[in-house]
């Protein structure tokens, strides 16, 4: 019988909420990393039984490393992972415990500073890296970021045509950007 695919999503009771519904929907188990237990309620209120496992921890500690280990262990490798964190230690070593014998795809949500400058990252070489800037969006009075939904459905649309790299709205002229 064929494994169900897993995905891990690392920051994904906000604004990626979503993308994580999306994943539970395409029969993904989705692992997903937040401190709160009360931002887990609409995501297990909207999927389906079993399809959202909450992984109640900050990334920000070494406990997360105990969670993850425990979640490849349970639920099989990461076939892909999504993250909204300005860690990048920590993603590089839980790219790092994911290694195994199949490849896998990292989604990694930026800001938009981050297209300008932005820290190295150390990919294992069975990792397919996919990046995402979340730009912002001209009106006629102004500029405004981007809402929930519109990051939301960008990332799902990335994660279907699998392009390199993605801007969700825009992010020329840098100056535009809303202050
Ligand atoms: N270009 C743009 O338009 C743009 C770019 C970035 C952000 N935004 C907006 O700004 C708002 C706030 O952004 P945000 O960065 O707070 O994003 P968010 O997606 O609303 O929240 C961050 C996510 O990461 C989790 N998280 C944060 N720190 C964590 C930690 N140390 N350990 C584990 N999990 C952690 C949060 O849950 P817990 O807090 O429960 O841990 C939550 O799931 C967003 O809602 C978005 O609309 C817009």
């Amino acid at each position: 019988m064929k494994r169900t695919r897993h995905a891990l999503v690392i920051g994904g009771t906000g604004m990626l909420a979503g993308v994580c519904l999306y994943l539970a929907r395409e029969d993904f188990s989705v692992s997903v990393i937040g401190r709160t237990l009360s931002k887990f309620k609409r995501l297990q209120d909207e999927s389906r039984p079993n399809s959202i496992f909450p992984l109640l921890t900050d990334y920000d500690t070494d406990y997360v490393y105990d969670y993850i280990n425990e979640a490849i262990k349970e639920r099989g490798p990461f076939d892909l992972i999504l993250s909204w964190t300005p860690n990048y230690s920590a993603l590089e070593r839980i790219c790092e415990m994911n290694q195994g014998e199949t490849s896998f795809r990292l989604f990694h949500v930026k800001g938009s500073r981050r297209y300008f400058e932005d820290e190295p990252i150390g990919i294992p070489s069975l990792c397919q890296y996919r990046k995402i800037y979340l730009g912002f969006v001209m009106e006629e009075n102004g500029s405004r970021w981007l809402t929930h939904d519109e990051i939301a459905n960008g990332v799902i649309k990335q994660i279907e045509t699998d392009e390199t790299v993605r801007i969700i709205g825009k992010i020329h002229p840098y100056e535009a950007r809303p202050k």
